[in-house]
């Protein structure tokens, strides 16, 4: 780790300090009930090769591969890499349905085109709110044509500072709209208590 950076939240160090020190309050200690209930129901989507952007220690990539999904966890931070991979290596399912990419998901591009779903959970949040037009050009660039972009957003009203930045549904919309389609979104009604009412839950796919 680079000790002479300083430390935002577009680089791993600011992430993985945090990972080191145990300040992780957005780690829910398992995978996101509505994604749990959206995955289970009639409204769910087949199984395919699906990339978890930010994955953080890996909940919801064990809960798409519980599903039969083959998963890409992507993290820049070491110690979230390494807590899913622990969790790919108790499923057995590493290096056969369950990948990891250390690295800044905004540079993955030779994997353009390559995946039939994206997952967001608790990253977008993340991300400075300059980088939020491009986050949504590089899930458009990572997805197949007619892929689709899954996505548990955390709808936060907090007018300035972050992580975690404050979201607007107005703001959300406006800002995929032309790149993707709206196929479902709604409020989940089994958020965990800090996020009751708060969340959206939206499956986009893709334009041409
Ligand atoms: C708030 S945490 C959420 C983790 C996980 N999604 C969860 O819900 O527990 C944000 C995660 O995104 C990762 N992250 C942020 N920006 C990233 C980037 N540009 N490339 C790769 N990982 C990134 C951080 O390292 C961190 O693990």
């Amino acid at each position: 780790m680079d000790t002479t950076r300083i430390l935002t939240p577009d680089n791993s160090d600011f992430w993985e300090n945090l990972y080191r020190s145990g300040q992780t309050p957005w780690d829910l200690g398992r995978a996101a009930p509505p994604l749990e209930t959206f995955l289970s129901s009639p409204y769910t989507v087949a199984p395919g090769k699906v990339a978890v952007l930010g994955c953080g220690k890996g909940h919801e990539c064990a809960l798409f591969a519980d599903h039969g999904f083959e998963v890409t966890g992507v993290d820049f931070a070491p110690s979230a890499i390494q807590a899913t991979l622990e969790k790919f290596h108790e499923r057995g399912i590493s290096g056969s349905k369950g990948y990891l990419l250390e690295r800044d998901f905004f540079q993955m591009h030779e994997y353009d085109h390559y995946y039939d779903y994206v997952l967001e959970h608790c990253c977008f949040a993340a991300i400075h709110p300059s980088r939020r037009r491009t986050y949504f050009y590089t899930v458009k660039d990572l997805l197949k044509p007619g892929g689709k972009l899954i996505a548990l957003w955390w709808l936060l009203d907090k007018p300035w500072g972050g992580p975690p930045f404050g979201l607007d549904k107005n703001e959300l919309y406006s800002l995929f709209d032309n790149m993707f389609s709206i196929d479902i979104s709604f409020t989940p009604t089994n958020s965990v208590r800090e996020r009751a009412g708060a969340e959206l839950l939206t499956v986009l796919t893709v334009r041409d």
